[in-house]
């Protein structure tokens, strides 16, 4: 049982599925300067970056992208504030094992700058949600998620972090019944195979 990360930049999702126990194999980065890779290095997991950069079409950066996943053989791939839209074709090479973290609560706020819009929007609950990828961004199966309060007084900053603490702890369990062959999708509904599994949390802290 393994598990790839893809990450674009700070990593701290990545950081928690490590601290969680789970076996990470790889991280790879589509950028250089991401500072997770460090993170990832310092803990003795290999890191490789394969650069979108480098590549003139989308189909070519993923393909190069495929090929240094399928090096790793995962059970898993998990998308941890990994920038980049994946091609249908990358999507289906790893439909029932590619798992991704969005901070809201979908299917609203699809896409960037979710805490933002959900201040805006005057929402009174927000959080995050992990989800199977699809083709179409931030539209997969929902595996869980973890709902905050919206505070009258929230920032953005204060709102992502508050989410953010529920992220560290939403990712690892979701992976963990990934890897255990727990999930179950039909008609796009996922279940858990698991009497105890609670696929909503509610956090109330400030
Ligand atoms: C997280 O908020 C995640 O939900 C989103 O991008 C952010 C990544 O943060 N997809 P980090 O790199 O895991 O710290």
């Amino acid at each position: 049982m393994s598990i790839v990360i893809l990450i674009s930049g700070r990593g701290s999702n990545m950081q928690a599925i490590v601290e969680a126990g789970l076996p990470v194999t790889a991280v790879i980065s589509n950028k250089p300067d991401a500072p997770g890779l460090a993170i990832a290095s310092a803990r003795g997991i290999p890191t490789s970056v394969v650069r979108d950069k480098d590549y003139g079409t989308r189909e070519g950066f993923d393909a190069a992208l495929a090929a240094e996943v399928a090096r790793h053989a995962p059970t898993a791939v998990a998308l941890a504030g990994f920038m980049r839209i994946l091609t249908p074709r990358f999507v289906a090479r790893y439909a029932d094992r590619l798992v991704n973290i969005h901070p809201s609560l979908l299917p609203s706020f699809t896409g960037l700058k979710t805490h933002e819009r959900a201040l805006a929007a005057g929402v009174k609950v927000h959080g995050c949600t992990v989800h199977f990828v699809t083709p179409e961004l931030d539209h997969g199966p929902i595996v869980a998620q973890a709902a905050v309060p919206v505070w009258t007084d929230d920032t953005p900053e204060r709102l992502a972090a508050r989410v953010l603490r529920q992220e560290h702890l939403l990712y690892p369990m979701a992976l963990r019944w990934l890897l255990e062959g727990r999930l179950i999708v039909e008609n796009g509904i996922v279940r858990v195979k698991d009497p105890n599994a609670h696929q909503a949390f509610f956090s109330d802290r400030p």
